[in-house]
């Protein structure tokens, strides 16, 4: 199994180039079960998790291709088997996803139900909620959901209980095909229900209100081919501008959206980091250790729990105590006993971890437990003394494309071993 080997001690400077973000190719993905034409999507991220979502797109008898690399094109023209298998969706739980188009366009859909993961229970309640509301009849058996449904959907007023971002995007998608309108409340805003919103309307769907607390979608007979480019990802721009804080440097995200990260950017000023920004580009110059930040995760627009543990890893070695609290997920504290081998100084209570800088830390042996976490184990290692080797990466590579060639590129000392 691949670990990450890192030497600690050097400033990264440099620019790097930001992908496409994966929670937004994941759902634009699933859409193209909504249609018989062919989907071309741009900006896709060479990862784990996308590998994974093709492997189920393509044993559901999606046709897949790769015209060059970062391009799929998706063809769900010919006979189509709605079941996700189990198989596939314990390695990934964004594959509940085909259940809304699946049900939409063929009456039925049998979704392995995801369990629980290293960072919470993450039930869907929530998804099958707002099916049912629009006539589904949906059981759970033998450990998958079965959703079938004699017609087409009907349009229905969705109230959900928190603001879920699959269970938003797995209704919406869903809507497009229905018969007649259907009104999304509480809807989760994050920017990849907007893309996934500008995907659907150029196939054809009429969708408003993406981006706010509640949408409206119109159903149509049926949707047709487009094209479109996945947005770049706004959690990898910001764990590399952490990276450039954390290592007193200078880096430029490249072919990123900075209005995506405002949240991310503010905190970073509050660190006393200096932060420029473009249209599309975003420059991070610091040249003093960092100081500590504050804050409680929370749905977008506000920050995102996606960041919580690498901003764990900044306060880990700044000026001061910051108080972090986790409202999202009920478990996404594993990284603190691995930040902790590493030297650090965090203390948990509840869904508070109250973190106390130290000025160094020091390499150690860490095992990445999910992706963020990962990400955090990384931050800390570009800054500790001596050697830090992560095992179990396979989780980094399920969301940060091609990370070790990236941050050479800004001067790290950072190789894959495989052991
Ligand atoms: N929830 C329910 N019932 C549901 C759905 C959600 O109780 O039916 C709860 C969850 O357990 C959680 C909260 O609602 O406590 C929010 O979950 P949400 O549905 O918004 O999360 P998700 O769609 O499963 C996506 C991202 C996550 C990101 C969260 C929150 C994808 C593929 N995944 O997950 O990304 O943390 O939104 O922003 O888009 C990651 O990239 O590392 C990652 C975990």
């Amino acid at each position: 199994m691949d670990k990450l080997l890192i030497r600690g001690g050097c400033r990264l400077e440099g620019e790097v180039l930001i992908s496409g973000s994966k929670n937004a190719a994941l759902p634009l993905m699933a859409a193209s079960l909504l249609t018989g034409d062919a989907l071309r999507l741009g900006n896709v991220p060479d990862l784990r998790d996308i590998q994974t979502m093709v492997h189920l797109l393509r044993g559901l008898g999606v046709v897949m291709e790769q015209p060059t690399p970062g391009t799929w094109r998706m063809s769900a023209e010919g006979p189509i088997t709605a079941v996700a298998p189990y198989e596939i969706v314990k390695q990934m739980r964004a594959s509940i996803l085909v259940l809304g188009p699946l049900l939409a366009r063929f009456g039925e859909a049998r979704v392995s139900l995801p369990g629980g993961c290293a960072i919470g229970s993450r039930p869907v309640d929530q998804h099958i909620k707002g099916l049912e509301a629009m006539g589904a009849e949906v059981v759970v058996e033998g450990g998958y959901v079965h959703a079938r449904m004699a017609g087409r959907l009907q349009g229905a007023r969705v109230l959900f209980d928190m603001a879920t971002v699959g269970g938003t995007e797995n209704i919406m998608m869903a809507a497009t095909l229905a018969d007649g309108e259907t009104l999304i409340e509480n809807a989760a805003r994050e920017p990849e229900i907007v893309d996934l919103a500008v995907l659907l309307r150029s196939m054809g769907a009429e969708i408003d209100g993406a981006g706010s607390d509640t949408i409206r979608i119109r159903g149509v007979e049926q949707l047709h081919g487009a094209l479109h480019q996945v947005v770049p990802d706004r959690i990898e721009t910001g764990s590399y501008l952490i990276a450039a804080a954390m290592t007193q440097g200078d880096v430029t995200c490249r072919a990123t959206r900075p209005d995506l990260l405002e949240a991310v950017l503010l905190k970073l000023e509050e660190a006393g980091c200096q932060v420029d920004r473009g249209t599309d580009w975003i420059r991070l110059q610091m040249d003093e250790r960092p100081k500590a930040v504050s804050f409680r995760t929370q749905p977008y627009p506000a920050f995102p729990t996606d960041m919580q543990a690498q901003f764990m890893a900044l306060d880990a070695v700044a000026e001061g105590t910051g108080t972090i609290t986790e409202t999202i997920f009920e478990n996404r504290f594993m990284h603190v006993q691995e930040l902790n081998r590493l030297g650090a100084r965090i203390a948990v209570d509840g869904h508070t971890a109250i973190v106390r800088g130290t000025g160094h830390l020091d390499g150690a042996p860490v095992i990445a437990t999910d992706l963020r976490a990962s990400m955090s184990l990384v931050l800390a290692g570009l800054v500790a003394r001596g050697q830090t080797l992560i095992d179990r990466i396979y989780h980094i590579d399920r969301g940060y494309e091609r990370i070790e060639a990236k941050l050479q590129r800004l001067g790290a000392d950072v190789r894959r071993v495989a052991k």
